[in-house]
This record gives C-alpha cells, sequence and structure tokens, in this order.
C-alpha cells in the first residue's frame, strides 16, 4: 500500500503502511536513539522487540490517562539525559495514543525539538490520533491541557499489532472510525454503507488497512489548511464535547472511543432538538450504527447531569458562556454551534438517558 505524505508548517512527515512488522528491519541505522514503550506492549511482543532494540535503550511506560502528566515527562527527560542524549537523537515511541501524546509532548521540548518516529499499537491510534500533530498532557482534572504541535518525522502503522488488543481497547478506535464514516463529505457518504464497513473491521482481516487510510484521508480533509486548529479541524471534535466530559466524570471507565461514540449520541440529539437532524435519521444512525457498536454495559450513575454539565463547562475550546457542540446539520453536513444554554443540555441528557437506559 502506498504511503501519505502529510503537510505541516512544522514539518512534512511520512506514514507507511506495513504486515509482519517488516518495518523494524529498517530501523537499524537510527541512531542515537531512545525507546519509549508501552509496558503492556512490550510484555505482549518482548522477543520481538528485544531482537531489534538493546536493552539499554528500551524505556518502559505505563499508558494510564493518570499518567499522562508533566510529571512523567520530568520522569522520562531524566531517564533520556542519563543516555547522555544529544540534539541529534530519536525518540521512538511504540505504543497507544497515550504513549504518543507523551513522548510526543517530550521529543518536542527535549532541547526544543529532537527528531521522533511513531509506531501506533492501538486502533484508534491508527486510525486517528497518529496524525495530526497533536502532543498533550492532562492537568489535575483537565484533560490534554497541556500540548504542542510537533509531528513526528515517520510513522509505521502495522494493523498486526491490533490482534492483540482487548476488545474494549479494539471498540475504542472503533468511536473514532465511526465519527471519521460519518463526517464524510455528503457526495461520498452514504450511511447504509457505514454498517458493513464496522462489520468488516470487527473481523480485524486484512482490510482493516483499508479502513484506517480511508479514515485518514476524511481526518486529512478537515485539518487541510487548518492544521492548528483554528476554524474547520474544530468540526473533528464531533462526539467530543460531551464524549470528553463523560470521560471525566466516569473517572476515565468510559474510555475515549466509547465516550466518543456516546458523543456523537448526544450531539445527533441536539440536532433533532433543534429541528435539523430528521427523526428517520436519528433513529437509523442511533440504531444501526452507534448502538450496535457500544460493547460497554453502561453505568446510568455515569450520567450524573451535575458532573457532565461541569465537565462541558471546562471544555478548552469553549470560548462564549454557553456550551459548544459539534453536530450534523439536516443534511448530515457536520456544524459547530456555540449558543447551548444549560436547560437545553439537561433536556438533551434526559432523551439520551431514555435511549440508554430506556428511562422516563
Ligand atoms: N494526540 C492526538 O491527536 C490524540 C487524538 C485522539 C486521542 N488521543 C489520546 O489517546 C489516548 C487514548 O489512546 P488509545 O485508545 O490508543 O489507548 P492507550 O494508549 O490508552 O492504550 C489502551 C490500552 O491498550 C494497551 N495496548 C496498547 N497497544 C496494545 C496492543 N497492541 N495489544 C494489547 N494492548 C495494547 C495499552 O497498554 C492500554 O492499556 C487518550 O489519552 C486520548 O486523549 C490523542
Amino acid at each position: 500500500m502506498s504511503d501519505l505524505t502529510l503537510h505541516s508548517r512544522i514539518k512534512d512527515y511520512t506514514v507507511h503502511f506495513s504486515n509482519d512488522f517488516a518495518f523494524f528491519e529498517d530501523m537499524g541505522d537510527i541512531r542515537p536513539r531512545a525507546v519509549i514503550i508501552d509496558k503492556n506492549v512490550y510484555d505482549l511482543y518482548r522477543d520481538m522487540l528485544r531482537s531489534y532494540f538493546a536493552d539499554g535503550e528500551i524505556i518502559l511506560f505505563e499508558a494510564r490517562e493518570e499518567n499522562k502528566t508533566i510529571e512523567s515527562c520530568l520522569a522520562l527527560y531524566e531517564r533520556i539525559i542519563q543516555m547522555a542524549a544529544k540534539k541529534n537523537m530519536t525518540v521512538i515511541s511504540i505504543g497507544g495514543g497515550i504513549t504518543q501524546d507523551v513522548t510526543g509532548f517530550l521529543a518536542s521540548t527535549l532541547y526544543r525539538g529532537v527528531n521522533w518516529i511513531y509506531i501506533p499499537t492501538t486502533f484508534l491510534a491508527q486510525t486517528d490520533s497518529c496524525i495530526g500533530s497533536k502532543t498533550s498532557l492532562n492537568f489535575k482534572s483537565y484533560k490534554n491541557l497541556i500540548g504542542t504541535f510537533y509531528p513526528p518525522s515517520r510513522i509505521f502503522i502495522d494493523p498486526k499489532f491490533l490482534g492483540t488488543l482487548s476488545t474494549v481497547d479494539f471498540y475504542s478506535g472503533i468511536g473514532e472510525a465511526v465519527k471519521f464514516q460519518l463526517m464524510k463529505e455528503e457526495k461520498q457518504k452514504d450511511i447504509g454503507k457505514i454498517k458493513p464497513v464496522m462489520e468488516r473491521a470487527l473481523k480485524k482481516d486484512e482490510t482493516l488497512v483499508d479502513l484506517i487510510r480511508d479514515n485518514m484521508q476524511v481526518k486529512i480533509a478537515y485539518m487541510e489548511n487548518d492544521e492548528f486548529d483554528q476554524g474547520r479541524r474544530n468540526l473533528l471534535n464531533y462526539g467530543h464535547c460531551f464524549g470528553h466530559a463523560l470521560e471525566t466524570s466516569s473517572d476515565y471507565q468510559i474510555s475515549h472511543g466509547i465516550a466518543v461514540l456516546i458523543g456523537i449520541m448526544y450531539a445527533n440529539i441536539l440536532s433533532n432538538m433543534r429541528h435539523m437532524l430528521s427523526d428517520a435519521l436519528l433513529k437509523t444512525v442511533m440504531e444501526e450504527i452507534l448502538l450496535p457498536n457500544n460493547p460497554l454495559k453502561l453505568d446510568p450513575g455515569h450520567f450524573n447531569g451535575a458532573a457532565l454539565l461541569e465537565g462541558m463547562k471546562k471544555d478548552k475550546k469553549r470560548t462564549g458562556d454557553l456550551l459548544a457542540v459539534v453536530m450534523p446539520d439536516g443534511n448530515y453536513s457536520i456544524i459547530k454551534v456555540s449558543d447551548v444554554t444549560d436547560v437545553e443540555f439537561k433536556e438533551c441528557l434526559k432523551r439520551l438517558n431514555h435511549m440508554l437506559f430506556k428511562e422516563a
């Protein structure tokens, strides 16, 4: 499969597609280097990884949301300095979106920026987070509050890593994959075709890489000319306004992608309440695409209005007093509204709860 080259104001970078981990063979010449690896990935692929990287250049990282902090980053600077690292070093990052965010931030700040290469190992990271240049750290209860724009020079996608992902972690990527398929420009989009695409993804067969590439192209279309997220790229936050609040208020028991999936439900209900999305389209997308792709038995306790409203108000992209939500209009084109009142928020949440838990 051909490479994708992405244009960035910082530096252009390339996505390579691989299978059977063939790309590791070409990494021998990259030195000096430090290899930051998600500890779970290391445990699963230890023999293979140790055949390419020496113990002394490997740093293991526990990929948990509470470790996506400046403190973790300081500990990593410490380890890398001990390796006598210089400005000409390359940081190789292997893991999911958490490992990517921390390593990317580290690479962007160490010596004001060192070269880094990213090997995403989750479906979410392969289908979404690996492109777009963003690096992020959480601060206190604020998710992704600290961050930079700093793309890796190269990204290697190998779906073979996805074979060991837990079902919930795999579905987390499905949330973003569904989002991209729903965000395709109107002329290419056919809601009816999305369901089979998702069924195919769950088979995790060799065609998964086509879906990953297709999703990347949707993301690239929204990022074009707006790398730094001042306008159109903001629409990629479809599902995220409510989703981020849900992730935090559930203490991360609802993972990012599932929270996004539920955030898409929330946004669609809001659009319907505003007489944009028709009852029929709301129902089709909800019943055929969104609900069947949620593997979790949801806890109604995580849908507490006060905590979610507080979370929505902390949204770092909110500029006015009212709430902002990215949602589809009547033609399923994605738009952003910034005038959602607390009353409207609560009514929309009530309808979401009813759909999820069939409560009054
Ligand atoms: N920078 C961006 O543009 C961007 C975009 C979207 C999301 N994110 C961030 O990504 C994070 C979520 O990332 P994620 O869902 O990729 O997961 P993750 O990094 O949290 O990993 C999920 C779990 O899967 C494990 N894992 C990773 N690869 C594995 C494999 N191949 N086999 C078995 N287990 C594996 C990890 O150890 C972890 O336990 C969030 O913090 C989110 O904010 C960043």
